[in-house]
């Protein structure tokens, strides 16, 4: 009797250490670090005050080459057209900015794709706010820093500004620690793309630099962040 007990009592705990061992190795598999795949989010900002239009589309256009890169790239367009909001203040009101700034602090943040329309050759006032608004991302800490940035602008005209709006964003990201980052060649400086009668569909080289845009910020965020 006492035997047969101590048999079943031998099956009974050696099965419940298999499990245990199985389970601890699935739990240390699921754990190894460097085998999980972080996404890496890539975030478009439209800053036409016109929600949906050209430059919207144009940074979708970016944002959806961006995706075609990897499995691990997430994107997410934020079109500030309809929010109201100010530049920076001492002391920053309760306004639109404050529903944007918690997508920005994610860490999984891992690049930024900002569009402009060329407003007498340069970034709109609405972008130039938002950049300003932007400034708790660099203190306390720096949290774009070492992250890519491209910028797309939208012009109603072929040479209409948009290298000189594309400047602009990119210096005033610099401020932030990011890294600007053109189109893959031969959009050298980003995304420029015409707006024909609010419709950008029939610039076919224009989308390309936006295409072109989104893929290498895509392949510097997981260079970058690796
Ligand atoms: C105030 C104002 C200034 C503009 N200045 C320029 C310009 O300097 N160069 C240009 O190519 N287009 C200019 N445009 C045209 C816009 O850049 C163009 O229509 C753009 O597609 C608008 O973007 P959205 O469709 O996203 O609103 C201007 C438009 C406005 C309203």
């Amino acid at each position: 009797m006492r035997n047969k007990l101590d048999r079943r009592d031998f099956i009974l705990s050696s099965g419940t250490a298999l499990a245990a061992s199985a389970l601890t190795a699935t739990t240390v598999l699921a754990a190894e670090p460097g085998t999980a795949k972080k996404p890496v989010k890539i975030l478009g900002i439209a800053c036409s005050h016109r929600k949906g239009m050209t430059t919207s589309k144009a940074v979708q256009i970016a944002l959806d080459a961006a995706k075609g890169v990897d499995a691990r790239i997430e994107v997410e367009l934020i079109d500030l057209g309809g929010l109201i909001f100010a530049g920076w203040s001492q002391k920053p009101p309760e306004d639109d900015f404050t529903t944007i700034l918690p997508k920005l602090q994610d860490p999984a943040v891992g690049g930024l794709i900002i569009g402009s329309p060329a407003y007498y050759r340069a970034p709109s006032s609405l972008c130039k706010a938002f950049i300003e608004r932007c400034a708790p991302l660099r203190e306390p800490k720096m949290l774009m820093a070492d992250k890519p940035i491209g910028v797309v602008a939208v012009g109603a005209f072929r040479n209409g500004g948009q290298e000189l709006v594309i400047e602009q964003v990119q210096t005033a990201m610099l401020c932030f620690g990011m890294i600007p980052v053109g189109g893959k060649p031969p959009a050298f400086q980003g995304a420029t793309v015409l707006s024909t009668k609010d419709d950008i569909s029939g610039d076919d080289l224009g989308l390309d630099t936006a295409k072109k845009l989104g893929i290498h910020v895509a392949e510097m965020a997981l260079k970058l962040g690796a």
